[in-house]
């Protein structure tokens, strides 16, 4: 059987003033009524003939949100594990992974973020299916998305043979996050892709390669697994037990150094919606390059993205604006500018 992993414990902070600690982008419309996370689940739809009920992973402080976007895209996960801290992705992935093997089974996992969108679904599912062979006879699979310029902001797979739709082939080398130069060079070599954050691998192999290149996570999540207590769906995590975790994304605990990784291809429109340039890029724009949600009034403006939550929003004469307007607070940046959006946030964090 094959399990969705659905990851959603991010803070998504660069999306602010929309995306705030109690309701974070993943659980916000950002480019649909839906959230991000009621896509995630819905785009799991028909994906394989034995597909099961996602496994989903969040901090506790969400859990209602994650009950009620659940309930309302109609969707029951086969459990909801909570967070008491958080250890980022390698920590999550590994308690969803021990929580898959509760009935005796070894399924195979397709561990997936909450925040990204596809323009083609279709292609998403193929790219799956294509991974879950390999997944199957003990790989651990990365879908490689075509690099579109040198970002410094995702992690770069370098595969040892030509990419092939149909068929996964072995990864060379997995660089998580390199600096500008490093990017550049990948970019201009032209066999690297970047790794688009999701990952499909069976529940055991995952296990073995933490278990060899990282036992104090391992052993950490173990107890937190054992301890932790279940109410209906919901898992809560022992805290001290999760709390002794070692913090660390997948990336760097596991990707960049297991041998065991293969790339699969994926051309289907895939975004994170990391910034608001990134929401810009995903929504349908006007033939002058605007995009806009809400009542929004624009005169002689170009290449902006404008959001007015309660109010009416009128810009006149500017390009490459991100107008970000909500009950509480007002965002106003270039386009350009739109990843240190972060910045304001931790001075805003600081003054708390
Ligand atoms: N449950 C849980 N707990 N989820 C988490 C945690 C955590 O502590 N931290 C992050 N997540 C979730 C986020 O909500 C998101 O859905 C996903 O895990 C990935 O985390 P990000 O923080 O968004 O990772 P990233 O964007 O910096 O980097 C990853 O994704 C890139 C593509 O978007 C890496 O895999 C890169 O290599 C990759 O290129
Ligand atoms: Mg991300």
């Amino acid at each position: 059987p094959l399990i969705p992993v659905v990851l959603s414990g991010g803070s998504g902070s660069r999306l602010w003033p929309l995306s705030r600690s109690l309701r974070p982008k993943q659980f916000l419309g950002v480019t649909e009524d839906a959230s991000l996370f009621q896509l995630t689940l819905q785009r799991l739809q028909g994906i394989t003939a034995d597909v099961m009920r996602p496994i989903v992973v969040a901090n506790n402080d969400h859990r209602f949100l994650v009950g009620e976007q659940c309930r309302e895209a109609g969707i029951e996960p086969l459990s909801i594990l909570l967070e008491p801290v958080a250890r980022n992705t390698a920590p999550a992935i590994t308690v969803a992974a021990l929580a898959s093997q509760e009935g005796g089974d070894d399924p195979v996992l397709l561990v997936l973020p909450s925040d990204h969108t596809f323009a083609n679904v279709p292609a998403f599912h193929h790219a799956v299916r294509v991974g879950l062979q390999a997944a199957e006879a003990g790989a651990l699979v990365t879908f490689g998305i075509v690099p579109t310029h040198a970002e410094t902001g995702y992690g770069y797979v370098k595969a040892a043979q030509a990419l092939n739709a149909n068929a996964a082939v072995p990864v060379a080398q997995f660089v998580e996050k390199p600096n500008l130069a490093t990017a550049q060079a990948y970019l201009q070599e032209g066999s690297y892709t970047w790794n688009s954050g999701m990952f499909m691998f069976k529940a055991s192999v995952f296990l073995q390669e933490l278990a060899q290149h990282n036992p104090a996570m391992l052993a950490a999540c173990e107890a937190a697994w054992r301890l932790g207590s279940k109410d209906l769906e919901f898992v809560r995590l022992d805290k001290e037990a999760f709390a002794q975790s070692p913090s660390d994304s997948v990336d760097y605990a596991v990707m960049e150094k297991t041998a065991k990784a293969v790339v699969v291809p994926l051309d289907a429109g895939w975004s994170d919606v990391g910034a608001w340039s990134a929401v810009w890029q995903v929504l349908p724009q006007d033939d002058q390059g605007n995009a806009t949600r809400g009542d929004v009034l624009l005169e002689g403006v170009t290449n902006s993205y404008v959001h007015a939550d309660n109010r009416l929003v009128a810009l006149i004469g500017v390009d490459g604006l991100v107008v970000v307007e909500t009950s509480d607070a007002v965002l106003v940046t270039h386009k350009d500018k739109a990843q240190d959006v972060k910045k304001v946030v931790d001075r805003l964090k600081a003054q708390k």
